[in-house]
């Protein structure tokens, strides 16, 4: 982090302790870095002076932080309640055939991943996902294959 320590310190300069700024710090790293190293996490636990077992678990629980590269187009499509209820399963498997991976891994071109998350939100336009930062509902398989197509 030494590259962009200065900036690191301005975060942390706006919270009373400086381990309260753990979150803002990770969304900093990601999008200098683009992903969330077990190196960055050990670099933020020591700057922050707390354990790197606390940063991994933060990494770890909220999928918009990543912990490995992803494709260009990056699905996370939803899988809690009421997406489930209309249909996340049938759209999840219609990616998995289209692009020919599993959640959680890229297609062999790096254009193309996909992740199962759990609820973004956005239950009113169920079954729903997030397009990189972008969220798409109301899904079905042609959209999902127009999305593709789109992003080939
Ligand atoms: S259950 Fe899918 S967005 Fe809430």
């Amino acid at each position: 982090m030494k590259e962009f320590i200065s900036e690191i310190d301005k975060i942390t300069s706006q919270y009373e302790r400086k381990q309260a700024a753990l979150l803002p710090i990770l969304h900093f790293v990601q999008e200098k870095r683009g992903i969330i190293s077990s190196e960055s996490e050990k670099e933020i636990a020591d700057y922050l002076g707390i354990p790197v077992v606390h940063v991994h678990e933060v990494v770890s629980f909220y999928h918009l932080f990543r912990q490995k590269p992803q494709g260009k187009c990056h699905f996370s499509v939803c899988q809690t309640t009421s997406c489930a209820l209309l249909g996340a399963e049938e759209i999840i498997t219609h990616f998995q055939q289209r692009l020919g991976i599993k959640p959680g891994e890229t297609t062999a071109d790096g254009k193309f991943s996909l992740n199962v998350v759990e609820c973004l939100g956005a239950c009113e336009i169920a079954p729903m996902m997030q397009c990189n930062e972008e969220y798409k509902g109301l899904l079905n398989k042609k959209k999902i294959d127009e999305l593709i197509d789109q992003n080939r």
